[in-house]
């Protein structure tokens, strides 16, 4: 469905937020727009949820208040992206239309009072969808300041009620065929499960012990499918209207994922991404970088960053502040990964409603106030940063040597019930390799199975649980033409639905591994096991290892502690002209990052820039049209110095001779196209911070 082949070039990297003058007396709308113009904001969301401000009545629309907010932005020279309203419809809907309210897998139905309460399969709300967007697509589809749709909001609530049960059988049918073929594939002989009609199958509603793990993943997946032909058919009603700007979507992470995003990446004209920080630590800038670079991947090149925090970070039933360097920072970490953007939920700050202390770009305190002040002086930033967002004319927008494999399967499976460990976490883990290689300094994508590798030195599969025979195929096939495959624990255990391949887990990679275990051992809380090594330092194993038999592959980790002790523990095997190396043991983040140490040594993969990582400066390279920008974003604790052949965005000095970087700052530098391979910058150290160092480093650790 995907209209907009070419990179998305929005003119200007977009700066502004969500904006929701249904909210709020006309004078301050009028106070608002001057007040963007003060920020330097070109961009906003306009009326995600406001459902009920344009139809109050079924089929009796108000749409001059829209007309005039929106007119008022565009006499101030303010694009926007328009949202259609369907994450909130109206009270008057849901009385009409009780069937299209959500069931929880327990079987009760929710009642109106918030947001997201939808069955996405209620085809009485699919048409009330498919309506308001056609209406809002023909008012609004050739506005000059519309620069895109923005459909729905965060698809994802997941419904198990009767439309969904209708919706699942077809889904089922399509995919299985024949009964034969779903009893088999899910196993359903076990505890008499066998489906002799296709009535017979429910979703995976409250039952009295554990539900089958094939009906369970399948389930999600169809939840997907069903979100995005919904997401489709407004998708079409905007196109049928004459609308030709692009549309999406904006998907949300880390806590929770129910939409498997490549096969929706093929249906939205660009990704958008809304992305919240989980943590104070440095832990929040690794997040950033994770969230970019999935959302850059999932693009194949530029995106929105459609949602950030202003001022908080929510953490643990608390909005802690967000200092106003932070706030600087992670927005240029952002568009260092190819976001085309830098947005906010929401502009002004609600004082009603149930997130009115949720933080906005202008805070309930008004102009006076550090944040409106650090929300100015990003735009003024973001002004001078202006030319980075020209798309390359070729290749990617941030070259990798390294591709992580990253799929909803693989999250949802290890969220089905009774694996022999609940402690291993899908996005924990890729969350892990990912900090990892960040803090060594590596730029990474993620990669969905069976994507192109000619690019990429080195594939990393954490924990794919299910994988089918085309997937390890992939694999085998890339380390077989020289690249170098490294597989972790809880990778190709089971196959696509859910089925242990038995004779050694794991059992679609065991050949490929020359190694395979014979038991899964995870470990208690609080338990760790020492591995040893003649080449590295030693590691400490938690939460999950295995008993390891090796038959082509040689042990370069073995066990040195607890049951396994003497037994390989990683793995390293020829394969073909490459190779594949195995880790069948949780590392803990220090151990974890030595072993990427010991593996990138191998392989010979290189930082982006050497000597920025182990001081805290995370360096990235964002090609574009005219030229490469290497940003410099400085997470650690020391001023230094940066010498450079380029020139410095941010301030205008030419880096040639030196300039000084100060702790919690970023710079931007434009070098000559294709340059990268050979910047060279170097860092200086005052040698007397040298403890501060040591210190800084420590803290990220505990
Ligand atoms: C999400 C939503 C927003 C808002 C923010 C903050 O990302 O898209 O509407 O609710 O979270 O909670």
């Amino acid at each position: 469905m995907s209209t907009c082949h070419q990179p998305f070039d929005p003119g200007h990297l977009l700066y502004g937020g969500d904006w929701n003058p249904d909210q709020w007396p006309r004078e301050v709308w009028r106070e608002d727009v001057a007040l963007m113009r003060k920020a330097h904001v070109n961009t906003v969301t306009v009326c995600p949820f406001s459902w009920a401000s344009m139809e109050p009545r079924e089929g009796h629309y108000e749409f001059g208040w829209l007309d005039d907010a929106i007119e008022l932005l565009a006499d101030a020279g303010i694009g926007f992206f328009l949202a259609t309203p369907t994450a909130s419809p109206p009270p008057w809907f849901t009385l009409a239309h009780p069937d299209a309210l959500a069931v929880t897998p327990s079987g009760v139905q929710l009642r109106h009072g918030s947001r997201d309460t939808y069955a996405i399969a209620a085809p009485a709300y699919r048409k009330a969808c498919r309506r308001i967007s056609r209406l809002l697509a023909e008012r609004y589809g050739k506005h000059p300041a519309l620069r895109g749709w923005h459909v729905h909001n965060e698809y994802g609530t997941i419904d198990y009620g009767p439309h969904a049960e209708r919706g699942f059988r077809h889904w089922l049918k399509d995919k299985y065929g024949d009964l034969d073929n779903l009893n088999d594939a899910w196993g359903t002989s076990f505890w008499s499960q066998r489906y002799g009609s296709w009535e017979e199958i429910l979703p995976p509603v409250a039952t009295q012990y554990l539900p089958n793990p094939g009906l369970v993943l399948d389930f999600r997946r169809y939840s997907s499918d069903e979100m995005r032909n919904a997401y489709l058919e407004q998708a079409e009603q905007i196109r049928a209207a004459g609308s030709t700007v692009p549309i999406t979507t904006n998907f949300m992470l880390p806590d929770w994922n129910n939409l498997e995003q490549w096969s929706w990446a093929e249906d939205l004209d660009v990704i958008s991404l809304d992305h919240y920080l989980d943590s104070t630590s440095h832990e929040a800038e690794a997040h950033v970088a994770y969230g970019s670079d999935l959302a850059r991947s999932w693009s194949g090149g530029p995106w929105i960053l459609m949602e950030q925090n202003a001022t908080q970070i929510k953490l643990r039933g608390r909005a802690l502040p967000k200092p106003p360097e932070r706030t600087i920072r992670d927005s240029l970490g952002y568009i260092a990964r190819g976001s085309q953007s830098c947005m906010f939920f929401q502009w002004r700050a609600s004082t009603a409603g149930a997130e009115q202390w949720h933080s906005g770009m202008l805070p309930h305190a008004g102009v006076d106030s550090e944040g409106f002040r650090t929300v100015v002086q990003l735009g003024q930033i973001l002004k001078r940063l202006d030319e980075v967002h020209l798309p390359p004319v070729d290749g990617p927008i941030v070259h990798a040597d390294v591709a992580i494999v990253w799929h909803a399967d693989g999250w949802w499976a290890l969220q089905t019930p009774d694996l022999p460990s609940a402690d291993i976490i899908y996005a924990k883990e890729l969350r892990a390799t990912h900090r990892a290689l960040r803090r060594l300094g590596i730029a990474t994508d993620f990669v969905a199975p069976g994507a192109s590798l000619d690019s990429y030195r080195l594939l990393v599969v954490p924990c794919l649980y299910p994988m089918d025979e085309q997937t390890a195929a992939w694999i085998s096939a890339f380390a077989r033409t020289g690249g170098t495959v490294v597989v972790t624990y809880l990778s190709g255990l089971a196959d696509s639905n859910m089925r242990v391949l038995p004779g050694g887990y794991p059992g679609r990679l065991r050949d490929l591994l020359g190694a395979y275990s014979e038991a899964l051992c995870p470990l208690e809380p609080g338990v760790r096991h020492r591995l040893l090594s003649a080449r590295g330092k030693p590691l400490d194993a938690v939460a999950w290892t295995e008993h390891v038999h090796l038959t082509h592959a040689r042990s370069v980790y073995s066990y040195a502690e607890g049951p396994l002790a003497g037994l390989p523990a990683i793995t390293w095997a020829r394969a073909g002209a490459g190779s594949a190396w195995y880790v069948s043991a949780q590392l803990t983040r220090p151990s974890l990052q030595d072993l990427w140490c010991l593996i990138l040594h191998d392989a010979d993969v290189k930082p982006t820039v050497v000597g920025a990582a182990p001081l805290g400066i995370e360096a990235v390279v964002r090609r574009s049209r005219d030229a490469d920008y290497l940003f410099l974003m400085h997470d650690g604790e020391i001023d230094v110095d940066v010498t450079a052949p380029g020139v410095d965005l941010m301030s205008g000095i030419d880096l040639s001779e030196g300039g000084l970087l100060r702790a919690g700052s970023c710079t931007v530098i434009r070098l000559q196209p294709n340059a990268a391979h050979a910047v060279s910058v170097a860092i200086h150290k005052p040698a007397d911070d040298s403890t501060h160092l040591e210190s800084d480093l420590n803290r990220e650790y505990q």
